[in-house]
């Protein structure tokens, strides 16, 4: 099982970022755990972080020539990015939208996701757990289409 943890603009700054709303934890400490959980599931994992659009366009683009899944959290793009919806509806893996923060407890333009409605599921609101969350749900889903 191969797994894409893409994520998206200014995410590179997390541990200095807001802290009080996206917490301490460092982009590398979030990828060194799910590398770890990873391994539970025995999933293999790459971590990949742009702050361009086109390059995260790329990546998936590219995931979908190697890749079972993705976890994605597009930060700021979420809410903007027709390309990046374009992108994910073109696939024919499965992409799980996923946020650190609870973006329907923010300003109002966080409310609207360009991506939610192609992704396969989304998990907003639980910190860096987000994404363990995340890549629990998405193992378990391609565990289950292929069963041992
Ligand atoms: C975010 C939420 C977005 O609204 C914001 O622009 C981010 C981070 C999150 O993980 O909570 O950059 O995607």
């Amino acid at each position: 099982m191969k797994i894409l943890i893409l994520h998206g603009p200014n995410l590179n700054l997390l541990g200095t970022r807001e802290p009080e709303i996206y917490g301490s934890m460092t982009l590398g400490d979030i990828n060194s755990h799910l590398l770890e959980q990873g391994k539970e599931f025995g999933a293999e994992l790459k971590c990949f972080q742009s702050n361009h659009e086109g390059a995260l366009i790329d990546a998936l683009q590219d995931a979908q020539t190697w890749a079972d899944g993705v976890i994605f959290n597009p930060g700021g793009y979420t809410h903007t990015s027709i390309a990046l919806r374009d992108a994910i509806v073109a696939m024919k893996i499965p992409v799980i939208e996923v946020h650190l923060s609870n973006v329907y407890a923010r300003e109002e333009f966080r409310h609207t996701s360009m991506i939610s409605g192609v992704c396969k599921g989304k998990i907003t609101g639980f910190g860096w757990r987000s994404y363990t969350l995340g890549l629990r749900a998405l193992a378990e889903m391609l565990e289950d289409r292929n069963p041992k």
